[in-house]
């Protein structure tokens, strides 16, 4: 998708939102889409209603962006999101991270569900993504897009150190447990073998998943702060077999608990 698309795609939303600008961008994941009922929605689009924006695929995954008020702060929140196993390009993959900028966010929040590999992790468990191993292709190969950002952007403190400490306080303050780690990011869509789980913990990973890893390259490509948080719906070392439809109960269960979190952190943005 070239620069040329993303900010006729920006255009087109700016218009049809009339000018409405968002402080902060989130990417809502596997049954985390109920977070949507705590936007006071201003304006909602499909994906298929937008010209350039590519079209979600997957079961449970909505395909609309909702544009409203979250506490009094205005977000735009990406209900359903596109992964590179559905057979999109990098390109597609992010290219609503690089709208969302254009049309204003200065901080992108980001959540998905995950293997745990972690063994003090349980099921149903909220972890903050401390930082990510990326296993998929990088988004940022090609021609830079220099408007956007640097050829080589550093990745320290990827994971936004403030909002990572600001969830700390927030989850105390809540009675909310919090697992921190690191979010391994491979292509899918195959659950990982039991030798690839032991790989992923002996490369230094605590929890294995398949979105996310794109979007957040993109965003520090464009020096937006980032938060993410990943559900673990599954512990990948145990015997039980990975299962989508369990992925989808438990990110509704954990949603409620990451629903607050999110709220209480866009509140005091
Ligand atoms: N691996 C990869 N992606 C996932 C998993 C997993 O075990 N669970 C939820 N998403």
């Amino acid at each position: 998708m070239s620069q040329q698309e993303i900010k006729r795609t920006a255009e087109f939303i700016a218009a049809a939102t009339r000018g409405f600008t968002p402080e902060a961008g989130i990417i809502l994941g596997t049954g985390l889409g109920g977070f949507a009922d705590c936007i006071d929605v201003a304006y909602s689009l499909e994906y298929k209603d937008i010209p350039g924006f590519p079209v979600s695929t997957v079961e449970g995954h909505k395909g609309r962006l909702i544009f409203g008020t979250v506490e009094g702060r205005r977000v735009v929140a990406m209900q359903g999101r596109f992964h590179y196993y559905e057979g999109y390009a990098m390109s597609q993959v992010t290219f609503p991270v690089r709208v969302m900028k254009l049309l204003g966010i200065r901080c992108l929040f980001v959540s998905n569900a995950s293997g745990g590999i972690n063994t003090s992790f349980r099921t149903g468990d909220l972890m903050v993504i401390t930082d990510h191993i990326n296993l998929m292709p990088n988004p940022l190969i090609g021609p830079n897009m220099a408007e956007f950002g640097p050829r080589f952007p550093d990745m320290h403190g990827c994971y936004d150190p403030q909002l990572i400490a600001r969830a700390t306080a927030i989850a105390e303050r809540e009675g909310i447990k919090l697992q921190y780690g690191v979010y391994v990011g491979g292509t899918g869509p195959t659950f990982e073998t039991q030798a690839e789980y032991r790989y992923f913990k002996a490369i230094g990973g605590d929890a294995a998943g398949m979105s996310t890893v794109p979007e957040v390259i993109v965003a520090r490509h464009m020096s937006l702060p980032v938060f993410g948080m990943s559900v673990i719906t599954n512990c990948g070392l145990s015997d039980e077999p990975g299962d989508h439809e369990d992925v989808q109960r438990q990110g509704r269960k954990a949603g409620e608990r990451m629903g607050v979190l999110f709220r209480e952190m866009i509140r005091t943005l």
